[in-house]
């Protein structure tokens, strides 16, 4: 049995899930799923980065201290996974006891690669982010993703020796043992590392920061979040000795949006070459959601709030606009029209109707029997290549392609005239064909639309018969576009 161990960006939890969290997390889910469907054991890591800056000036904001304002928030962080239906197998908390123990036991075993001295420099608080002289100049000392002035830092530190590791992150990446997709992120580590990587700091002194994982036999300072928070990855599989750990180490692919492409295409992988552990094999680096062009902002009033298209119009919903319509290595747009055009047209029209004109008609025309006839394979080779080059939205095309063609030939072959001609056997031969090509549809869309894929199965069974499905699988809704059965014929005078 194939092993596949997939990993997601641990979000900070100074607030609560919104959209943009929701696209790592399904597209690791795809491939966890479809993994799964194959019969590999699947680790699959989600979690919360729940240390640093950030979160401590939040907890004070709201009258909490920092750990109480961790417990009060990471439950909704369960209930929006939860929501967006991931199968995740470990959830780690980075202040659980466990990965601290990690943690500490990570930062002795790099002890050879780091050293003390004085940082200088600007730091986003925003990113939790030191910030190089030419960023800062080039940004005017304003982060372009935080809109807020980089801080001026003078502190003493730890650094870790990240120059030292260049060359061998270029091998691994050259060699193919570390893959960046897709391959314009990869270009751009490769030109960090050509630029020559600096060393980082890695601590921040307890003086200006208490909340953070203290430094192993110092106590005036704690880990830099960021060096931290990487080292989930391993401590969740209970690194060093954990059977997890033996079982799924290296992560076979680590999920991350570009945002935040170099710390873990340049520094997470100098961690573990220092820990004399294998890469990743592939970081797949997604882009952002935009709404209506524009990053998401409450100043802006374009926040999305995903449990609001779960609750009207339901998680696979969600899951198809997201996985189909964003594309999966680059930015993508959401707008409710987008979105309730792509629902109406696609899940409704064209999927939803395809099922219920089949079902209908087979119980209709032969008492809900199809029969036992040999099914049909169509070709999956185009759908699983995408996958494996981890283009989830043209998988899902190929899905589509399928659906798409089912219905084209429902309307070629029209079953409706050969149960009027009484060609029952021509009949019995497009209503075989089509209800096993929607079960073999159902099966691809899994990983996908689990939900659908489910409801789909239920209603062609196994042994050849139809179960009734109640209801509709996907309603016409028109909460932000035009209904066109309200919108009256032009009247012409
Ligand atoms: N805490 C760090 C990650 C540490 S991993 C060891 C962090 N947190 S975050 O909350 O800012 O982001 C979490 C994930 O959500 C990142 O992969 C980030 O790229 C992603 N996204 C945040 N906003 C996003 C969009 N608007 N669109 C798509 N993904 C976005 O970074």
């Amino acid at each position: 049995m194939n092993k596949f161990y997939v990993a997601t960006a641990i979000p900070y939890v100074n607030d609560k899930p919104h959209i943009g969290h929701a696209m790592g997390y399904m597209l690791a889910d795809v491939l966890a799923r479809y993994h799964q469907q194959m019969g590999d054991k699947v680790f699959f890591e989600v979690g919360t980065d729940e240390h640093g800056t950030k979160i401590a000036a939040k907890a004070e904001e709201v009258g909490l201290e920092p750990q109480a304002y961790t417990d009060k928030i990471v439950p909704s962080w369960h209930g929006f996974l939860k929501a967006v239906n991931v199968s995740y197998t470990n959830f780690v908390r980075t202040t659980d006891p466990a990965h601290a123990k990690g943690a500490q036991y990570i930062w002795k075993q790099l002890e050879k690669f780091i050293y003390k001295g004085t940082y200088e420099g600007w730091y986003c608080a925003g990113e939790e982010a030191f910030v190089t002289p030419g960023e800062a100049t080039a940004n005017d000392g304003i982060c372009p993703v935080h809109k807020k002035p980089y801080q001026q830092l003078s502190e003493e530190n730890y650094f870790f020796k990240l120059s030292a590791f260049g060359d061998e992150i270029r091998e691994a990446i050259v060699a193919g043992e570390f893959k960046i997709v897709p391959k314009f992120r990869e270009t751009e580590i490769l030109n960090l590392i050509e630029s020559g990587l600096q060393d980082i700091s890695i601590s921040r002194p307890v003086k200006h920061l208490a909340w953070g994982l203290p430094v192993p036999d110092d106590e005036h300072h704690v880990m830099y979040v960021w060096f931290e928070a990487l080292m989930n990855y391993l401590t969740v599989l209970g690194y060093p000795d954990g059977e997890d750990y033996k079982t799924f180490w290296p992560a076979d692919v680590q999920v991350v949006g570009k945002d935040i492409v170099r710390f873990h295409g340049a520094i997470w992988p100098a961690m573990l070459i220092g820990l004399d552990l294998p890469l990743p094999k592939t970081l797949l680096v997604h882009g952002f959601v935009l709404t209506g062009g524009a990053k998401m902002s409450k100043s802006i009033g374009n926040v999305v709030d995903p449990m609001t298209i779960v609750k009207d119009y339901g998680v696979d919903a969600l899951r198809y606009f997201f996985l189909r319509h964003i594309p999966t290595i680059d930015d993508g747009d959401f707008t409710w029209e987008k979105f309730e055009t792509a629902y109406n047209n696609e899940l409704a029209n064209e999927l939803g109707n395809l099922v219920q004109r089949v079902s209908s008609m087979a119980i209709r025309y032969q008492d809900g029997v199809i029969g036992e006839l040999p099914r049909p394979k169509h070709d999956t080779t185009a759908f699983k290549d995408e996958i494996m080059a981890m283009r989830l939205d043209r998988a899902l095309d190929q899905v589509w392609a399928m659906i798409r063609g089912l219905n084209v030939y429902l309307e070629e072959v029209k079953p409706w005239e050969a149960a009027k001609t009484g060609d029952t056997e021509h009949l019995q031969e497009i209503l075989l064909y089509s209800a096993s090509s929607l079960r073999q549809v159902a099966d691809l869309l899994w990983p996908f639309l689990p939900n659908t894929s489910e409801a789909i199965k239920k209603i062609f069974n196994d042994n050849g018969t139809i179960t009734p499905f109640k209801g509709v699988l996907f309603p016409k809704i028109f909460l932000h576009t035009p209904d066109p059965r309200n919108q009256k014929p032009a009247v012409t005078v």
